[in-house]
């Protein structure tokens, strides 16, 4: 088992108003599983993804990683467990603007010890670009790339220090039909190559590319596919 959540709920405090983001999630995800998470604009779904990537932390519940429950790390111990282990793709590509998309690739890399003209981050990246096509776009800044290739640096970025688990939310969201195509395929590839991965998508075709599908509902788990196959539900 991978990844574990018990019970594990989010809530936000504007004003006299609380608002249960997330409420009470159980969930099990094992190696090498691929996930889409959907349900209406407001259920919760990039919470949920927030919590469970540890970026933020839950009001109530358990998260455990192979067995360890990391929802007791304090902020140094969370950050540097989301730097080794953690991948994460925006829809909004998150790159750093006026650099070029080697180094951006390489940031990770530099968090986890590398020095900033290491040699070996530098061939790393440069490998992780060409394995997205990026080959011959290393010193291209992100206004100088298109969405799609944005995404694909981001991607890189997100596999560079060779994480256990790649969260994305609305990977295709900004983007056309086919530089959504191209990343559905990077990451259908990714997974077949062992890859766990956890997508949020409001798109059927791009949820399609999952092997399962979880909908959220007004920050419950309404339903799974894994559930109904096992006959659960
Ligand atoms: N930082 C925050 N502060 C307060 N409320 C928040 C915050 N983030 C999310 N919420 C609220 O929590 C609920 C769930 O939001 P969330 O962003 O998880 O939804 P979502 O399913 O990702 O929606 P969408 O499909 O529109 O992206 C919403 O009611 C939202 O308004
Ligand atoms: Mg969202």
């Amino acid at each position: 088992m991978l990844l574990r959540l018990h019970q594990v709920s989010k809530s936000y405090q504007i004003g006299d108003t609380t608002i249960r983001a997330l409420d009470g999630v159980s969930l099990t995800v094992e190696e090498k599983e691929f996930l889409a998470i959907m349900g209406p604009s407001g259920s919760g779904k990039s919470t949920f993804l927030q919590v469970a990537s540890m970026l933020a932390e839950p009001s109530h519940g358990e998260i455990y990683l192979r067995g360890a429950e990391v929802s007791t790390y304090n902020e140094i111990q969370r950050a540097h467990l989301r730097n080794k282990e953690i991948g994460f793709i925006f829809q909004s590509f998150n790159l750093l603007a006026r650099t070029s998309a080697l180094e951006n690739v390489m940031l990770p890399l530099f968090y986890a010890g590398y020095g900033a003209d290491s040699n070996t981050a530098k061939e790393k990246a440069k490998v992780m670009l060409e394995r997205v096509g990026l080959g011959d776009r290393l010193q291209n800044t992100p206004a100088q790339l298109s969405g799609g290739q944005q995404q694909r640096v981001a991607i890189a970025r997100a596999l560079i220090n060779d994480p256990a688990i790649i969260f994305a939310d609305e990977p295709t969201g900004n983007l056309d039909s086919k530089s959504g195509e191209d990343i559905k395929k990077i990451l259908r590839e990714l997974n077949e190559e062992g890859k766990t991965i956890i997508m949020v998508t409001h798109e059927d075709d791009v949820a399609e590319i999952a092997k399962r599908q979880i909908v959220f509902k007004d920050g419950k788990v309404l339903s799974d596919s894994a559930s109904k196959k096992k006959g659960k539900k």
